[in-house]
């Protein structure tokens, strides 16, 4: 059985040997692709961590996947689409292709190319999520009356006659681009910076709260430094999580060790 506010120091497919079917809400996490980085030498098999989350993930439960691309002999590798491909087939929908932007991009000589600024951050979902609690912004023209435009002399634009004359609304969802500082803004706690690739604390919480609501059981297959139990427990839902490296699971247990209650504590998270 599987013990929430836990980090197993272990692959996780180990872990999911651990927990029944349907057990999970939200899977928030971001793999290591491409040999980017050397995690003290693992790999991972993305069919099989597919089809794992699958079997653990609720109906209506969500993967949220950040992964970008390494380029390699001139050409992007596109690991993250050859992913998107794993998680479909093994049976998630590919709900929204999201992208997460970042502000501050590490500096890079990408030759004859724009600065890389950005991972995908793909949902997949089995079945149609369950939960969408989307985040808003004011929109600049509330208050005033929608409009029928012309875009030719052929017809009306893309408003429907039912929208029109209607007030427009104070509140809009964002768009699914989410732009993030990195680097030594994007965590609150020193230790973190002791994983070489976390992502922002910001982009857990706005995903968290997206998708999931308070109780629910937020997983993270890699768990780094901690940045998803972190936010998920600060958001007031369960959580667990594995992590293969031993040395990344002293960070994030330092890490989080604060934020704990007792009975979590006692979990050895
Ligand atoms: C991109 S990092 C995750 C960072 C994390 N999102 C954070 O904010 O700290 C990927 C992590 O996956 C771990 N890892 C690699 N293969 C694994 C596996 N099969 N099972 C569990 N963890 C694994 C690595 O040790 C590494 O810490």
């Amino acid at each position: 059985m599987i013990q929430f506010g836990k980090i197993y120091t272990e692959n996780c497919i180990e872990t999911f040997r651990r927990m029944p079917d349907d057990l999970i809400d939200m899977t928030l996490t971001s793999p290591p692709y491409d040999d980017l980085r050397d995690y003290n030498g693992y790999h991972f098999p993305v069919e099989e961590i597919a089809a794992g989350l699958y079997a653990k993930t609720k109906p209506g439960g969500v993967v949220i996947w950040v992964v970008g691309d390494r380029t390699h002999n001139g050409s992007e590798t596109l690991s993250s689409f050859s992913h998107a491909f794993a998680f479909r087939d093994a049976g998630f929908k590919v709900h929204d292709t999201m992208i997460y932007a970042k502000n501050n991009p590490i500096p890079s000589d990408c030759g004859k190319r724009y600065r890389q600024c950005f991972e995908y951050m793909f949902c997949f979902s089995k079945g149609q999520p369950k939960t969408f609690n989307p985040l808003t912004e004011p929109t600049k023209s509330a208050g005033q009356k929608i409009k029928a435009f012309r875009i030719t002399g052929a017809g009306r634009g893309n408003v429907p006659d039912e929208d029109i004359g209607r007030e427009i609304k104070t509140e809009r969802k964002l768009s699914n681009i989410f732009s993030y500082n990195v680097g030594t803004s994007s965590a609150k706690d020193k230790i973190a910076f002791e994983h070489p690739a976390i992502f922002p604390e910001q982009l857990a919480e706005d995903q968290i709260r997206t998708w999931t609501n308070e109780g629910d059981v937020v997983y993270d297959c890699f768990m780094g430094s901690g940045t998803t139990a972190k936010a998920a427990n600060l958001l007031g839902r369960r959580w667990f999580g594995s992590e293969i490296s031993k040395e990344y699971v002293r960070i994030a247990k330092e890490r989080l060790r604060q934020y704990l209650r007792g009975d979590e504590k006692a979990a050895g998270a």
